[in-house]
């Protein structure tokens, strides 16, 4: 039978196993996909053993996207541009490296919960890797303006000038701190890709950010209604969603990319939704 796994650090939580068992129970493959723990040091090597026991391929979640990138032997150009990778395929010494992030993600807002990126002023809060990630995506799904805001100012703008390097988002993308938004007024969708909801800390943003038809976006999941979440709707924000559909999206890509079969995901999505508050 075809192995996969995932890969990170903790690795506990992880929910991909059965994402990826559901989905090769709906579409009839046979494969086994399981969660690995490498330690902090040991990417490479953990990713060596796996192949050698007959891997064919891995999803690698925090903190190993960067590696996963310098791991692989071809790159593709949006894992390139997100300075970081999701997926790897295996096919004898050769390792493919995708990331699919921001594809779940746009997917997701625009495809589940029917809210156009297109022709819309989208606000994303945080300048790290899971910003970093959704940014060409969320760019190719041609919002009018894309916001970067970020508790060190700099690093949004230096994001955004990255891009721009890149020849991506020019007169699109834009960015700067909390202090920035108050000006700015409401955005159709906010997105939180700050790892502050993982410390139950509230971010400081203006009310005006969120108007009625404002769809909230935390990237996690499975935290119920986070601090950005509940600020969202005391602001007044008409739409809340957490990640989970982009991490099922995602790996509905990954699923794809690795067995050319693509499977449906809202049943998915339903089976393993977590009622917000
Ligand atoms: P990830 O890979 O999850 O994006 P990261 O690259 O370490 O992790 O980035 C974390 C992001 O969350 C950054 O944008 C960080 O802001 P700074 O660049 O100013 O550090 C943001 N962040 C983390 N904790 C935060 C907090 N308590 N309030 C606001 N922003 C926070």
């Amino acid at each position: 039978m075809d192995r996969y796994a995932v890969i990170g650090h903790p690795i506990g939580h992880s929910k991909s196993p059965l994402i990826h068992a559901l989905f090769a129970a709906a579409t009839g493959q046979a494969l086994e996909y399981t969660a690995i723990e490498a330690p902090l040091d040991g990417f490479a090597a953990t990713v060596n053993t796996f192949r050698a026991a007959g891997g064919r391929g891995v999803n690698v979640t925090v903190p190993f996207k960067l590696e996963a990138c310098a791991y692989a032997t071809e790159v593709s150009e949006r894992a390139r541009i997100a300075g970081a990778a999701n997926a790897l395929a295996f096919d004898g010494t050769h390792c493919r490296a995708d990331n699919f992030d921001g594809v779940g993600l746009v997917r997701d807002i625009v495809t589940n919960l029917r809210h156009p990126i297109a022709g819309k002023r989208v606000l994303m809060l945080g300048a790290g890797g899971a910003a970093r990630g959704a940014l060409q995506p969320l760019l190719a799904a041609g919002p009018t303006e894309l916001f970067i805001a970020n508790r060190s100012a700099a690093k949004a703008a230096e994001l955004a000038n990255a891009f721009h390097a890149l020849g991506l988002g020019a007169g699109v993308l834009a960015g700067g701190g909390w202090d920035d938004l108050a000006a700015r007024g409401a955005y159709d969708i906010v997105i939180n890709a700050t790892s502050a909801s993982l410390t139950a800390e509230p971010l400081p943003l203006p009310p005006g950010v969120f108007g009625h038809d404002t769809l909230a976006y935390d990237m996690v999941y499975g935290k119920g209604l986070t601090p950005f979440l509940r600020q969202a709707r005391d602001a007044g924000a008409g739409r809340l969603a957490d990640g989970l559909g982009m991490l099922v999206e995602q790996a509905a890509e990954t699923f794809a990319w690795w067995r050319g079969v693509r499977p449906t995901t809202l049943p998915v999505i339903e089976r393993l939704r977590v009622p917000l508050a």
